[in-house]
């Protein structure tokens, strides 16, 4: 049997707790080809170039899986459209641009910085719940309940219906993790999940047309601007988006962000007494532990040349953003973790025109977060290291965490002023 190429032990999970050294190896060649056509980029000038170029779509209809035809849908059975994650210009401009007006500057400036207070409660209440015992599932107890409730906050779902929502995005989660049933049982259970989140996203939309309020959705529906409001079957596509691409990602950052300070006890001493540290400390974290470790879902529109090798049109692209984060070229020491680091232009949350979306939400969220634990929990530690990982090479994250520490600090007082971010 032929040996495995770097790339194919990247995606083997017997590889997930440390896949560093295959991607250092990796990045030796730059660009390779794969046998079913993929082409692997692994280092950050490259990777960076092929973000910027207008000729690599992330419209899955240009994926050769369908022989490179562009699919067409069923005439009698229009498909619903697709989100702006997976469109490519004008169409994701132009509802990227009506989904940002809600979400922040310049529009609403206020909205994430808005959310800080609220954020520092959910928190506080995580942490308080820990205050009964002396260890605990970090991911399940405290990662995976804040950015979910997050989403709901922006969203607009009233508290009484988010335990049914925690459930959906649990359940989609499920179907995105290779390890939880064969390809076509995942597919039919995220029909069903995505059919009854459709359902209801759409019952929210009907009762803010009656009665806007200040979340997100009112904002795409009462948009005055150019182009809005955005159509109701996009604003939709956008809702189930931002549920998806928030949630698991940033419950991996929270998660990398406990591991990695449980692996450097100087940083977590530091960051008890210096709050401001967070700011930069999330930044590396970002580099240095990336929740998207690649992406596939990119194809080549045109013959493209790079790092030595013509890209031939209709290629789908498999893009290292871990490999490039680490690339020694462009930082210094690129494996040591180094909280202080300022000259940091990951690639973790993307670049060019699908640089991500909700960064300003999810850094907010894992600032508050690793501050008030910092500060809070007295002598963690880690019950197993490596912990298990999902088996999922591309959202990559500890599916447990366990953790034991002697006690949990008093909140504060008044919450609102609990962290600072510097
Ligand atoms: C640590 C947490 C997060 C990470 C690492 C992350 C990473 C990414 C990456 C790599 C992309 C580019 C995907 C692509 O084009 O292939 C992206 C796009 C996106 N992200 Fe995030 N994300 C995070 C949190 C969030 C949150 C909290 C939200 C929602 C509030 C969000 C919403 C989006 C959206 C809507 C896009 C699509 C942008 C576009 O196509 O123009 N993300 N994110």
């Amino acid at each position: 049997m032929a040996q495995p190429s770097i790339y194919q032990q990247v995606l083997d999970p017997a590889n997930r707790a440390n896949p560093y050294p295959l991607y250092a190896e990796l990045r030796k060649t730059p660009v390779t080809r794969e046998d079913d056509g993929t082409y692997v980029i692994s280092t950050y000038n490259e990777i960076f170039a092929l973000l910027h170029d207008p000729r690599v779509s992330s419209d899955p209809r240009h994926r050769p899986g369908a022989g490179g035809k562009t699919a067409q849908p069923d005439p009698g059975q229009p498909a619903p459209p697709l989100p702006f994650i997976s469109r490519d210009p004008p169409d994701h401009d132009r509802l990227r641009e009506l989904a940002m007006r809600p979400f922040g500057p310049p529009c609403t400036p206020g909205r994430i910085d808005g959310m800080r207070p609220w954020l520092v409660e959910i928190t506080t209440g995580l942490i308080d719940k820990l205050a009964d015992k002396n260890s605990a599932d970090f991911v399940d107890d405290f990662a995976y309940p804040l950015p979910v409730t997050a989403i709901c906050e922006l969203l607009g779902v009233p508290l009484e219906d988010q335990p049914r929502f925690h459930e959906w995005a649990d359940a989609i989660i499920e179907t995105i993790d290779p390890a939880t049933g064969t390809f076509e049982e995942r597919a039919r259970k995220r029909d069903e999940v995505n059919a009854e989140l459709g359902q209801y996203f759409s019952h929210l939309v009907d009762s803010r047309v009656r009665q806007p309020g200040d979340d997100l959705i009112s904002g795409l529906l009462t948009d005055q601007g150019p182009n809005a409001p955005m159509p109701r079957e996009d604003l939709l596509a956008t809702a189930n988006l931002l549920l998806v691409a928030g949630h698991e990602t940033t419950v991996n950052l929270i998660t990398n962000g406990m591991l990695t300070l449980l692996r450097h006890r100087d940083v977590l001493d530091r960051l008890n007494h210096e709050p401001g540290l967070v700011t930069t400390l999330v930044e590396e974290l970002l580099r240095y532990e990336p929740p998207v470790q690649m992406r596939t879902n990119r194809t080549t529109v045109a013959d493209i040349n790079i790092g030595g090798t013509t890209i031939p049109k209709g290629s789908p692209l498999a893009l290292m953003l871990a490999a490039g984060n680490r690339d020694p070229s462009r930082f210094a020491d690129p494996d040591r973790f180094d909280p202080d680091r300022t000259d940091n232009a990951h690639l973790s949350f993307l670049g060019g025109i699908h640089y991500c979306f909700g960064a300003p939400l999810a850094r907010t969220e894992t600032q508050v977060a690793l501050a008030e634990l910092a500060r809070r929990l007295i002598s963690p530690r880690l019950v197993a290291d490596p912990p298990p990982y999902r088996p999922n090479p591309e959202l990559r994250g500890p599916r447990h965490l366990l953790i034991e520490y002697d006690a949990v600090a008093p909140a504060r007082q008044k919450t609102g002023q609990a962290v600072s971010s510097g």
